[in-house]
Order: C-alpha cells, then sequence, then structure tokens
C-alpha cells in the first residue's frame, strides 16, 4: 500500500522560477526509498516540500488518502510524518533530554514510553542525556535529531543527508540505525550523498537531476546500471 505520493509536483522558493518540475514519488508501507542525484538536484527541496516547508505551485502530495500539500509543517507531523533536515536539525544549547522533548512538543499524551524507545535505539544518548546536543560528536547529534523525530511515533520519516561529515564507522552505524527504525515499521525516505551504501539499505530508489526524475527502479537495478553507477555512484 502507497503511503506517500508526491504527484507531479512543482516547486520553488521564489515565485518565478521553480526548483522542482512535475516531480513524482510513492512510498509503500515498510519500505526505505533513497533519493540520489548530484549536488542542487533539489533533493533537499523536495523533503521540504512533503514536509509543508514549501507550498507546491502545482501537483499534490498525499499521505494515505488524505492530501497534505498545503498543510503547515505542523500539522503534517501530527499527521504522522517526522522531517529530519540536512543542517541545523538539533537545538545545541538543550541537553539531549531537552532535546527529545522538543520532539514531542505537539503531543498532548505521556511520551514517557516512546523516550524509553528511544534511548533503547541509542544507548548512548541515554548515558548522556543531561550533556549539551552542541557538545556531542557529529554522529550523535545526527542520533539526537533522529531520536527527536522518533518522540512524534512517525508512520513516515523522512531523513535528508543523515550520514553527512561521518567517519566511515558512523555512517555504517547510523545505518544500522535506519534498518532498526525502519523494521519497527517506520517507512523512510533518505537523501543520501553515499548513495550507493544508502541503495543496499533501501528497497527503492529515486535519481533526481535539476528537480526532475530521471530514473526509478528497484535499488538493485540502480545499483547493477552501469550509467547510474558512473554518473551518481562514483563508478
Ligand atoms: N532557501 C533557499 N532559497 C533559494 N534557493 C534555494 C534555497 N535552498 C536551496 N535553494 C536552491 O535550490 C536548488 C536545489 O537545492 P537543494 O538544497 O534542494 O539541493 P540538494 O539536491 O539537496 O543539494 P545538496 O546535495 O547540495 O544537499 C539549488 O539551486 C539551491 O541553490
Ligand atoms: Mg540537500
Amino acid at each position: 500500500m502507497t503511503i506517500l505520493k508526491v504527484d507531479s509536483v512543482s516547486a520553488g522558493y521564489v515565485p518565478e522560477s521553480n526548483i522542482l518540475h512535475d516531480l513524482s514519488l510513492e512510498l509503500n508501507e515498510g519500505e526505505i526509498v533513497s533519493v540520489i542525484g548530484p549536488n542542487g538536484a533539489g533533493k533537499s527541496t523536495l523533503l521540504k516540500t512533503i514536509f509543508g516547508l514549501l507550498k507546491p505551485k502545482s501537483g499534490k502530495i498525499q499521505l494515505k488518502n488524505e492530501v497534505i500539500s498545503g498543510l503547515k509543517p505542523f500539522r503534517i507531523a501530527q499527521k504522522g510524518v517526522s522531517y529530519v533536515p540536512q543542517v541545523n536539525n538539533v537545538f545545541p544549547s538543550l541537553t539531549i533530554q531537552e532535546n527529545l522533548e522538543m520532539g514531542a512538543f505537539i503531543r498532548s499524551d505521556d511520551y514517557s514510553d516512546t523516550m524509553e524507545e528511544v534511548y533503547t535505539l541509542f544507548p548512548v544518548l541515554k548515558e548522556r542525556k543531561n550533556q549539551k546536543a552542541g557538545q556531542l560528536s557529529g554522529g550523535q547529534r545526527q542520533m539526537v535529531a533522529m531520536g527527536r523525530a522518533l518522540m512524534l511515533k512517525p508512520e513516515v520519516l523522512l531523513l535528508d543527508e543523515p550520514s553527512a561529515g561521518l567517519a566511515p564507522i558512523f555512517v555504517s552505524s547510523i545505518f544500522d540505525k535506519i534498518k532498526e527504525i525502519n523494521a519497527t515499521g517506520v517507512s523512510i525516505i533518505i537523501v543520501e550523498q553515499n548513495a550507493k551504501e544508502a541503495l543496499k539499505m533501501s528497497h527503492r530508489g529515486y535519481v533526481l537531476a535539476m528537480g526532475q526524475n530521471v530514473l526509478d527502479d528497484k535499488s538493485d537495478a540502480l545499483l547493477a546500471n552501469e550509467e547510474v553507477g558512473r554518473l551518481y555512484l562514483g563508478g
């Protein structure tokens, strides 16, 4: 079943020009879908548009059977979509625990179980829960950002470059965590520079260039595609 559908969306930051052109993408329940493509292709813009930070100028975005394009980000979050931005994705002057509490800001129920789940997924965050997020390593900050997003118990998680700037050993541990999150039933769209590794853990992938879909297929097929390899996966 399709959980999220981006249908012929065009969007941009200024009225007179678009960054995304007629872009379509589907995320099925339980999937990890990778979005890859060169710098400036519009990958981050796509995630911002899904999360309501940019409003599509044409086309629509549906979560299950409901149109969410045009809604404010906090409404989209309330409906079960969480977003981890590429940059500035933690509150550096707040502690880990406070960052997680901020993630639950729009919840009115008791979220202590969810916080325990996040701490179980990322034990290092529990050990350091009173430490300020700004003092953490890049990998740990990324865990805080993901943990914050999970505090909403999302059905769909949007991850923008979770491995950016991390040493290779931390890249694989972040990717392992993403697989674990997916195994709990969260459907995931991940944007990655580390395209090959991202595709390896994804079910399907989309190649974006200049704001348009160039190709989409099962990850295995994209990994085996010579042109994709040469242009987007570093040979
Ligand atoms: N806030 C903004 N205002 C105006 N233009 C922007 C803004 N953010 C991005 N852009 C432009 O939109 C285009 C797509 O940028 P975007 O950040 O979506 O690309 P990306 O595929 O995520 O690239 P990267 O791999 O470098 O993260 C670029 O031309 C960029 O300059
Ligand atoms: Mg980006």
